[in-house]
């Protein structure tokens, strides 16, 4: 498999993962055949790259993308209404009640948010136990306008991935994983953030409100524990006591809330944001590695460093001995030693692994998302 811009989709390839919008409706099924007519609709929802059969790159998406993609319709309504609007729960009938309340081993039928996002991080944790130890290297849909529900996902997913790698247990990693889900709920209420500039000083401070009055809101959501309301909390927090909003310092700090800023710093740098362009996994993964035991948790940082890795398959990079390759499958523990493809004048190549080759990669030289800028 391989991702192929949206301009590239030619008749008869075969779609690899469901390709959701922001909405989470399903645009085009997995394992369908993508047609020149889906390309306006993809371009119309903002998605510039689809998963399509036919290369050799394989992607560790860890998670159902039947629950990402109907997790992020839910996040959609939450996060809109800043947590106050409860519409969301009418589209669902009794069985999901009953399967959501189940999660929760509730019974009755109170249902309410905070057992509806409980479902979907069992669901998650779920997954995660599929395998031992997980690589995160899927890449999701977002675009720059609709970044605050992708984003409280795919946070969501790399915690999950760290919180498993690091032998939490089902009811932990469900937590790290409601948690994250929630911590950014009400940042929406601050329009300035999405407007084309860097914020001033009175705005930054404004805006880091958000940590509290996030915990104040989820904290009183039934059905939520408070150890996930917590991160809401405690997710801008940092080892060093740089962080805020109390400049809390290291065992201060929950371990799932560690897991938590860490994810959530990720996800944000490698995500194009209105003030400046987005960094590349390479670069991220550089900055939280280096910082592992400073103003990253020691243990969270270094898992993180093992399960998502510097380089995405799909993404050409630049070898020591001035070679061109791409990345085609990442491995557990070996984040800066991906399998590559050479990329030869002569149209063959052969994959190899950086480990056994003794190739080190450079930089990255093009990813799918710089493309898109
Ligand atoms: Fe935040």
């Amino acid at each position: 498999m391989g991702k192929t811009l949206v301009d590239g989709i030619r008749g008869g390839m075969t779609n690899t993962f469901d390709v959701y919008d922001s909405g989470g409706n399903v645009l085009v099924k997995q394992g369908g055949t993508l047609k020149d007519s889906v390309i306006p609709g993809l371009k119309k929802a903002g998605i510039f790259f689809v998963y399509t059969d036919g290369g050799e790159d394989l992607i560790h998406s860890v998670y159902r993308q039947k629950t990402v993609s109907e997790l992020l319709k839910i996040m959609r309504c939450f996060i809109l209404s800043g947590g106050e609007d409860a519409g969301i729960l009418k589209k669902y009938g009794e069985d999901d009640i009953k399967r959501f309340l189940s999660a929760a081993n509730e019974t009755g039928n109170r249902i309410a948010y905070g057992h509806i996002f409980r479902f979907f991080a069992s669901e998650m944790a779920d997954s995660l136990n599929e395998n031992e130890k997980q690589v995160y290297d899927f890449m999701d849909y977002r675009n720059r306008d609709n970044y605050n529900g992708y984003h409280a996902v795919n946070t969501a997913c790399i915690a999950g991935v760290m919180a498993h790698n690091l032998g939490l247990n089902d009811a932990e990693k469900a937590d790290a994983i409601t948690g994250v889900l929630l911590c950014d709920v009400k940042m929406n209420i601050y329009k300035f953030v999405n407007e084309n500039r860097e914020l001033t000083g009175p705005e930054k401070d404004e805006m880091r409100q958000h940590a509290v009055l996030g915990f104040d809101l989820t904290r009183k959501i039934y059905g939520i524990p408070a150890r996930a309301a917590l991160i809401t909390a405690q997710h801008h927090e940092r080892n060093d006591g740089s962080g805020y909003p109390k400049g809390l310092k290291g065992s201060g700090i929950n371990h799932l809330s560690a897991i938590a800023g860490i994810a959530d710093v990720y996800d944000a740098m490698t995500s194009p944001r209105p003030y400046r362009a987005a960094f590349t996994p390479h670069e991220a993964w550089l900055y939280i590695t280096s910082n592992s035991g400073k103003i990253f948790e020691k243990e969270a940082a270094d898992e993180f460093g093992r399960c998502v890795p510097a380089f995405f398959p799909g993404d050409t990079v630049e070898l020591n001995g001035g070679e061109t390759a791409e990345v085609t499958q990442n491995s557990y523990g070996h984040p800066l030693q991906p399998s590559i493809k050479l990329i030869e004048k002569t149209g063959k190549s052969a994959i190899i692994s950086c480990t056994d080759s003794g190739k080190k990669i450079l930089r990255t030289t093009g990813t799918i998302r710089q493309k898109e800028l």
